[in-house]
């Protein structure tokens, strides 16, 4: 696992979008225009059935993979799931848990989020678990209730030594695809929560832990962002699907 060195993330939550032409010419250019960095960890999630392909362009690189989801089960008759295992077969190091595009469309509990967190790290990947609240939560001022709930699910379940050699990605709903990220204050504010509360439980946990922001990130708002003191990177949908782009997030990270 890479956090040891690793300060911070850039990750390519490319979603549902390309194909194999499309991949294999952003792949590429990521490999040739993006150079590694010590302290700047990047990984591109694909959908599954682009995990073969990641892998033929990633495999000794600088680059990781990961997936968008996988199964809370380990094996047996679910049809159309994909488990932890299968994905560790395909080279897969990182899994994103609990997205907030699945968890409201695909109505996913917060026990079943915990679940696969746990299965994931059992198995060998590095789960990067999503959090955020929505604008009316925002508005309420209940943003840090609803993501201390998020997080308490996982607490209770497997206690907060769970979160080491992690990364909990702070979205919030509001910004994601919406052009209109946190502000670096907004975004800072959570982090430190998410951390704080996560050290109270267990320090040793909290300082392998990465805490990266996602919603609207681009080349532009990435370095104020990334220089706040506890954002440790980027969850990048949109701004991931053009080689400038995210290398200009990645530079940031560099920068930062
Ligand atoms: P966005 O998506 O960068 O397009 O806002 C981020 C995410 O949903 O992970």
């Amino acid at each position: 696992m890479q956090q040891a060195t690793t300060n911070s993330f850039c990750i390519a939550n490319l979603k549902m979008h390309g194909d194999l032409r499309f991949n294999a010419q952003l792949f590429e250019a990521f490999l040739k225009q993006i150079p590694a960095d010590d302290h700047v960890a990047m990984v591109v999630c694909v959908p599954y059935p682009y995990l073969a392909q990641a892998q033929q362009y990633f495999q000794n690189t600088h680059i990781a993979w990961g997936a968008q989801n996988m199964s809370k089960e380990t094996e047996g008759a679910f049809t159309g799931e994909v488990s932890a295992r299968m994905l560790r077969d395909f080279g897969a190091e990182y899994v994103i848990i609990g997205h907030s595009e699945r968890a409201t469309a695909y109505c996913e509990s917060d026990e079943n989020i915990a679940t696969k967190f746990y299965q994931a790290k059992a198995h060998g990947l590095t789960p990067i678990l999503c959090v955020g609240e929505t604008l009316i939560e925002r508005e309420a001022g209940v943003m840090e209730r609803v993501v201390d709930e998020q997080l308490s699910e996982i607490i209770a379940m497997y206690g907060a030594e769970v979160f080491a050699d992690t990364i909990i990605a702070y979205e919030p709903i509001w910004a994601i695809g919406t052009g209109l990220p946190a502000t670096p204050a907004q975004a800072q504010a959570m982090h430190l929560f998410i951390r704080n509360k996560i050290t109270q439980l267990d320090e040793k946990a909290a300082q392998s832990l990465r805490i990266i922001y996602g919603g609207s990130v681009n080349p532009q708002n990435a370095l104020q962002l990334f220089v706040e003191q506890d954002i440790d990177g980027g969850l990048v949908g949109r701004g991931a699907l053009d080689v400038a782009s995210f290398q200009g997030i990645v530079q940031a990270a560099v920068n930062s």
